[in-house]
């Protein structure tokens, strides 16, 4: 059994989507959701799933061990970023190489990088009038949304499309792609071992 733990600090919708898709799988389990934002909507999520939950404090995420031991005790295999904002750290990504999927709002390599988040992504599309947007999974390294891109998909920009209007479009996207990916990855690195 491979071990996820989803990494988010929103709503969640992307990672009630992963819990759902996983919830009588075979060989993977969503075993944790790590937050570093009490209250947010992921939480409540957790609670009703009845999935055990890690909040990270920054102090600790940044300059100690970036919680390493507390994953590998806890045996997770893999981790998914769904809507969580910080920066990985270096131990972090070295001790999960090629395990870590996170998803991003556009088509990387554009509008990617710090600060490109939510509405701000969707903004800077309408403003340099792109004629498709779409989403991009892809493998973490230690810069922001620069790791190898796993999958895209896209669509067009329509003249009356809002920063709103695409939110919506690329979530509905995201929900319909991004379980599918990670099951693909794992089933894949599953045949390596
Ligand atoms: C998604 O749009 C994802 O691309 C981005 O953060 C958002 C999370 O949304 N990284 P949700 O919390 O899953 O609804």
């Amino acid at each position: 059994m491979k071990q996820i733990a989803i990494f988010a600090s929103g709503t969640g919708s992307n990672a009630a989507r992963i819990i759902d898709h996983f919830r009588h799988h075979a060989a993977v389990k969503v075993s944790l959701i790590v937050c570093n934002k009490p209250g947010a909507g992921v939480l409540s999520i957790a609670e009703k799933e009845q999935i055990p939950t890690l909040l990270l404090e920054k102090e600790r995420f940044f300059r100690g061990d970036a919680y390493v031991e507390e994953l590998r005790e806890r045996k997770i295999d893999f981790l998914v970023l769904a809507g969580f904002l910080w920066k990985i750290p270096t131990n972090l990504v070295k001790a999960f190489n090629q395990r870590i999927l996170n998803i991003h709002p556009a088509l990387l390599p554009k509008y990617g990088g710090k600060g490109m988040y939510g509405h701000f992504v969707h903004e800077a599309v309408i403003s340099a009038k792109e004629t498709e947007t779409g989403i991009s999974i892809h493998y973490v390294d230690e810069l922001y949304d620069h790791g190898q891109i796993v999958f895209q998909a896209s669509f067009p920009v329509e003249a009356t499309d809002t920063p709103e209007s695409l939110a919506q479009k690329v979530h509905k996207l995201e929900h319909e792609h991004f379980p599918g990916i990670i099951e693909q990855v794992l089933s894949n690195l599953q045949n390596q071992r």
